[in-house]
């Protein structure tokens, strides 16, 4: 029987995965875990709890005497905030792995589910189609957290066998819950400025190509993932998944279908060297062939979802 439990569930893709989760294994094996006192009512359904990643004894002990058998290692800072505070970025995007893997390792946990991201790309990968392999030198505290995951996680599955599965997720984006402190955030937030008063200054410029993906897609990608048979998943590094490329002025373009009168407008930040540093676009055909990863939702889709459901009272 799964016992799943997710560490860091209020976050962007924490808010949306328990959910499918429960709706999948039953409300009793999914155990929603965060930092925070409970601030998501939806959680309501099954078990919270507080935990800090940090607290290597905390974890180890709800693993173990909970019989849990899959985590989903979702807390972490992103590459905006992380910028900010490097040194605390490292710890938590480092610590809590290996709190996690060692547990694998040690036999109290089957599986485990370990986020990368397209910030393991850096200036000198090539930026179109990027491939599964290719030139990785990270150039953001982020990045460079989410490279060294990566290699760790194929570490200990090679030496150790634990089976643990990752995808370099794109900027994802959703209407649930807001992301918090990433680069990518601007195809987020643009969807409540258009809603709420037809205008948004965005902070990286135009023609900023960026991967994204609708939360949807990210979600059954990663359940798809965790599922398929373990011969299947060949890569324990971490999957490229493409999902939709965008720029501030493409997809404000689509927005203004819908909105004819919304308006974008320019003053760029720090977060465009960071985003300089991505890729545009992603090739994820290994997904595709070892798990018949297929995404659904195209640029026009996502848009209408987005702007029939973002609750602008939210912001
Ligand atoms: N969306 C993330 C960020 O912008 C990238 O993984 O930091």
């Amino acid at each position: 029987m799964k016992k799943i439990l997710i560490i860091g569930a209020c976050g962007q893709i924490g808010t949306e995965l328990v959910l499918e989760l429960r709706k999948r294994f039953g409300n009793e094996n999914v155990i929603a875990a965060d930092i925070h006192d409970m601030e998501n009512s939806q959680f309501l359904g099954g078990e919270y709890v507080k935990m800090d990643v940090l607290n290597q004894e905390q974890v180890r002990t709800y693993v173990i005497d909970n019989k849990i058998t899959e985590v989903y290692l979702l807390a972490a800072l992103l590459s905006a905030t992380a910028e900010k505070n490097p040194d605390f970025a490292w710890k938590l995007n480092m610590e809590g792995l290996f709190t996690i893997l060692d547990l694998a390792k040690d036999g109290y946990l089957e599986k485990i589910f370990w986020p990368s991201s397209i910030a393991v790309f850096g200036p000198t990968t090539p930026k179109d189609l990027t491939p599964q392999y290719t030139i990785m030198e990270p150039s953001t505290v982020y990045g460079i957290s989410k490279q060294a995951g990566e290699r760790w996680c194929e570490y200990y599955f090679n030496k150790h066998g634990v089976d643990v599965r990752s995808i370099r997720y794109p900027g994802l984006i959703s209407h649930t819950s807001l992301p918090g402190g990433g680069t990518t955030d601007y195809a987020v937030d643009i969807f409540y400025h258009a809603k709420k008063t037809e205008k948004y200054t965005c902070f990286l410029s135009e023609n900023t190509g960026l991967p994204m993906m609708f939360m949807e897609d990210a979600i059954r990608a990663t359940i798809e993932l965790m599922e398929a048979p373990a011969e299947n998943v060949k890569i324990r590094s971490s999957y490229n998944l493409s999902g939709i490329s965008l720029t501030p002025k493409t997809l404000s373009a689509e927005i203004k279908k819908h909105i004819p009168n919304f308006e974008i407008s320019y003053q760029i930040d720090f977060r465009q060297k960071i985003a300089d540093s991505w890729p545009n676009s992603i090739d994820d055909s290994v997904a595709k062939k070892d798990w018949n990863w297929q995404e659904e939702f195209t640029m026009q889709k996502m848009v209408l979802e987005m702007l029939s459901h973002v609750d602008i009272s939210k912001i």
